[in-house]
């Protein structure tokens, strides 16, 4: 069996799991930082970096330790090199070079972006390529044609914010504390979602990308109006949410006619609604749906093992001197979209 050692500090969660080829997860580590962001509201990348440096090695220590191994065992050594706060890239970057070389065990170079791609595959064995990918998490949203390892054909991207980010964003107007995402949820529960009219940005529009800073700056009208409770907010916020990624992704599927499924990832994933919307529309598709356990939607390490398994496989090995990248696209042609900033 080939056991990877994979490494992830690209945001505040500082990880580390081994990961086997038959897709068992001998240990996992993770290490979050909340409760260090919080009184900021969001996450402070200075205090990311630093906080990685004094957690990353006991993580992989008792990573190891849980799996009864030894460092020299595993067959290579797997690390997110970007896309993320640069600092934090670097502290699981540069960690995962000193192991590799001082134990001559190769290195893998990770996109954290393919590690939620390929996220599902590790959970649903049966999942073949091409599949449709929604990925959507705090930086990125975007639809994805996975078409094997390495191989992604970008279809939308989010002109402005990130869907998790408007989560985020919604999170803070309203009080409703950090992170945002599992906070909206739990008030949207107690809310009615057809409280307060919001708008559904390019909804209906000809290409499938995604815009969410319309919605974000109408919350914010909707909550100064002082007329609705925190709660119907959050409830039409998330509904207005789902409608978008529902209308964007059917659009892409459209496009679609070889794929085997329609998948999710990435930490808006662990949303309810959203994938309870989503495998309706696989539904409606006459297609599987793929979603991963809650766990393997937001970040962690185990992703980063699983793409650096699907690598190897694959012979896809690097350098030393492989660079730590704050931007990396999945899909280097993919054409640049008018209006979009920097989240695409
Ligand atoms: O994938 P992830 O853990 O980190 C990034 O790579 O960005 O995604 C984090 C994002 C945050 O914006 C968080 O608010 C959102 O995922 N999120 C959720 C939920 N859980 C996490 N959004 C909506 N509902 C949730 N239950
Ligand atoms: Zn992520």
């Amino acid at each position: 069996m080939t056991v990877i050692l994979g490494i992830e500090s690209s945001c505040d969660e500082t990880a580390a799991a081994l990961v086997g080829d038959d897709r068992r997860i001998l240990a996992h580590k993770l290490g979050t930082q909340e409760a260090l962001h919080r009184p900021y509201g969001g996450v402070v990348p200075e205090i990311a970096a630093r906080a990685h440096v004094e957690v990353l090695t006991p993580l992989i220590e008792a990573a190891l330790t849980e799996a009864g191994m030894r460092l020299r065992q595993v067959d290579a050594i797997a690390a997110t090199a970007g896309p993320g706060l640069i600092g934090g890239v670097m502290v699981g970057l540069l960690t995962a070079k000193a192991l590799s070389y001082a134990c001559e065990k190769p290195l893998i170079a990770v996109n954290h972006l393919e590690g939620h791609a390929l996220s599902p595959r590790l959970a649903d064995p049966t999942l073949a390529y091409p599949y449709l990918l929604l990925l959507v998490s705090g930086g990125h949203c975007q639809l994805l044609r996975v078409e094997g390892v390495g191989r992604y054909k970008r279809l939308a991207t989010t002109i402005d914010d990130a869907a998790g980010e408007a989560f985020d964003k919604t999170a803070k107007i309203l009080g409703l504390g950090f992170p945002g995402g599992p906070a909206v949820e739990a008030a949207a529960r107690l809310g009615d979602a057809k409280a307060v009219p919001l708008p559904r940005p390019l909804k209906g529009s000809a290409e499938p990308h995604f815009s969410f800073a319309g919605l974000k700056s109408a919350v914010l009208r909707a909550h100064q109006a002082g007329v609705h409770t925190p709660q119907d907010i959050a409830a039409s916020f998330q509904a207005a949410v789902v409608d978008c990624l529902i209308d964007r992704t059917a659009k892409a599927l459209a496009t679609c006619d070889d794929v085997t499924a329609l998948v999710v990832a990435g930490g808006v994933a662990a949303n309810a609604s959203v994938r309870a919307a989503l495998e309706a529309l696989a539904s409606r598709a006459g297609l599987r749906f793929v979603a991963p356990p809650l766990w393997l939607c937001t970040d962690n390490a185990a992703m980063i093992g699983w793409a650096g398994i699907e690598r190897f496989a694959a012979g896809l090995i690097d350098t030393l001197e492989v660079p730590a990248r704050p931007r990396w696209p999945l899909d280097p042609d993919a054409e640049k979209v008018r209006g979009a900033g920097v989240k695409a």
